[in-house]
């Protein structure tokens, strides 16, 4: 939940830092912290509650920012609360080492206890002090070398970590190891520098090489040298696989738009096409997927498929259930991965479970998966991140092809996720015979279009624009959706939560009559999707059980609608599609219009309050 980036080389290190410190920023945001070592000023760290624009005004304040070898992070608080004397780095108590920790040390409280037995002091309350000085104490006390220490102390400790670690005694050298939490090692040219960070991006302009280490390792980076890696709990020495990054400096920035959040709203038309380019041919009725293919046994005798996923990545989950019982005829579960990992669950080995996150890191899916591993299913992971932990450790799977989403709020990474689950049923609903021809053809056809749909459809932004002006001071409100659109629902109501701090509930439309219709009055605005196909007879009596007790209806419906038209006090208009391609469309407007009430209520749009894109904690 934190960012961490390191360089160490021939250029100044502070820009490099800084810039990476910036773009990592969406992994956590209360805190900023760098240290940078410079040979004949020793080695200086600075730190401070704040953003990272913070850390750069204080860096501004006189402070030097020579030095070729330095890291930062950016912290998103465990342990402890957000002040200057809690952010990374962290010293040890001689003053040698210092550390930047991701993760969480699950045992900190009894190694803290012990080494204060032994005369440790503690300046901040984080568990990556402790951390800190059991390193030194292993290395005092077993009078070994850095990475040795490193070693041993991170077999006795319990928990997630990335970590880097500087020690002044051996200035020309990282030392970092990861178990849950993700670490890219670049490669520059002929090993005459090395980056280090919690994703690719702050060094994508330096290299395209790049190696990912593996949950249990550790590497020793040295100037000028040959990268050494390890593994943590033994002594064997791992061969590292490079990999070609294709991800680009474009991707990663802003390009014009005022936020992330933004920016990726309007790249879903591309984003769509780029998750069913290739797999999607719909005018042959082809859709080749080789995760899919490679594994259409085990989907096809599936007695169930179980999704696991959070957030965002959960709603997606629910709208596959509807689209793979509907299309497919299997019977799906649909499990928060928090709850999922320590129920217990019966899993069999005829069970599928399918892995949904963005950024592929986020540790309740990783541990639920790995629990569903271990009980024989077979896990089929969609990701958007490449390379990703939940990526490799799924037996098999997809990636959305979304390109970076950067915003905390998920937006494009819920219509991918929703396009590649589409594909998935649909190929396993002709394979199954449960879809003739003729349908199958026509929800082809319809799929490819969507992305021109969703395109038309953002020109729709000044007046939901305009609806958010009329509804930014509510202080609660309704989202209501039934069937394929009950989980856009739940989404819209997550988009407005997270970025306006609005109270927002979503909900199954009928449902509203057993408990939410007391909140209704003529204060209460109530979003509700009301499109032409399946239970909009239904949808609209909700609507006029909204009426009769004077809540304001906001309703998404089809084009051409006149019914809603009548009772609504504002409708937004989308265009047609299959029932099952309706959460394609539907969530459009809901995140810009979360968006806009964010923006208007003067609301950290990308990083809002207390959140982090990546949840490597759990
Ligand atoms: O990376 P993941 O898809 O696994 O992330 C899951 C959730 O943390 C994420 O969707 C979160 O709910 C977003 N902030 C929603 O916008």
């Amino acid at each position: 939940m934190c960012g961490i980036t390191g360089y160490i080389g021939y250029r100044n290190a502070y820009p490099i830092i800084i810039k990476g410190l910036q773009r990592l920023e969406y992994r956590g945001y209360d805190s900023a912290g760098i240290l940078l070592y410079n040979d004949n000023e020793d080695a200086l760290i600075s730190k401070t509650k704040g953003k990272v624009s913070d850390l750069e005004e204080l860096m501004n304040s006189g402070i030097s920012k020579e030095g070729n070898i330095g890291f930062g992070h950016t912290r998103w608080a465990t342990h402890g609360v957000p002040n200057d004397v809690n952010s990374h780095p962290h010293t040890s108590n001689s003053g040698n080492l210092v550390i930047i920790h991701n993760g969480i040390i699950e045992n900190y409280d009894s190694i803290k206890k012990e080494l204060t037995k032994r005369g440790y002091t503690f300046k901040s309350d984080t568990d990556t002090e402790v951390l800190i000085n059991l390193i030194e104490e292993v290395k005092k006390t077993n009078n070994c070398k850095l990475g040795k220490a490193i070693q041993i102390a991170l077999n006795e400790v319990i928990g997630a970590y990335a970590i880097t670690v500087f020690d002044k005694e051996k200035p020309d050298e990282l030392v970092v190891a990861r178990l849950g939490s993700p670490i890219a090692i670049g490669i520059g040219k002929e090993n005459k520098e090395f980056f280090i960070a919690s994703d690719a991006s702050p060094f994508i302009e330096y290299t395209k090489n790049a190696i990912y280490l593996e949950d249990g390792e550790m590497a020793i980076i040295r100037k000028d040298k040959e990268i050494e890696i390890r593994k943590i709990n033994d002594d064997s020495i791992i061969t590292p696989e490079i990999q070609q990054l294709k991800m680009n400096l474009e991707q990663i920035e802003k390009g014009g738009y005022d936020h992330f959040m933004l920016k990726e709203i309007y790249e879903q038309p591309h984003a769509i096409t780029d998750t069913y380019r290739g797999r999607l041919i719909a005018n042959k009725g082809i859709i080749r997927m080789a995760g899919i293919d490679d594994n259409m046994e085990k989907f096809l005798n599936a007695d169930r498929i179980i999704i696991v996923a959070c957030g965002t990545s959960w709603h997606a989950g629910l709208v596959a259930e509807y689209l793979f019982e509907d299309l497919a005829r299997i019977p799906v579960e649909v499990e928060y991965a928090s709850e999922f990992r320590y129920r217990n669950p019966i899993i069999n080995d005829n069970d599928v479970v399918i892995a949904i996150s963005q950024s592929g890191e986020t540790a309740d899916t990783l541990a639920a998966i790995k629990l569903a591993k271990e009980k024989g299913a077979f896990v089929f992971g969609i990701c958007n991140v490449v390379g990703s932990s939940i990526a490799r450790e799924a037996h098999a799977g997809a990636y959305t092809h979304a390109g970076p989403e950067i915003g905390v709020a998920s937006t494009k990474a819920f219509t991918t996720q929703i396009t590649l689950l589409s594909l998935i049923a649909l190929k396993l609903g002709k394979k199954k015979g449960n879809l003739s021809n003729a349908k199958y053809h026509n929800y082809l056809q319809e799929l490819e279009l969507i992305p021109k749909k969703v395109e038309s459809l953002l020109a729709i932004d000044e007046k939901v624009k305009h609806i958010a002006s009329v509804y930014k001071d509510a202080t609660n409100c309704l989202y209501l959706g039934r069937g394929f659109n009950f989980p856009v629902a739940l989404e819209g109501a997550l988009k407005l939560k997270e970025i306006s701090y609005i109270h927002a509930e979503g909900y199954p439309a009928a449902e509203m009559k057993h408990g939410p219709i007391a909140l209704i009055d003529e204060n209460m605005p109530i979003f509700v999707i009301a499109t032409n196909k399946g239970h909009y007879e239904k949808v609209v009596s909700n609507i006029q059980e909204i009426k009769a007790r004077k809540g304001k209806i906001i309703a998404i419906v089809t084009e051409g609608d006149t019914t809603v038209k009548e009772i609504a006090d504002h409708i937004i208009e989308i265009p047609d599609t299959e029932e099952a391609f309706t959460p394609l469309l539907t969530t459009i407007p809901f995140q810009l219009l979360s968006y806009h009430i964010a923006v208007m209520l003067n609301r950290n749009v990308d990083q809002p309050r207390n959140l982090a894109k990546a949840v490597t904690v759990e």
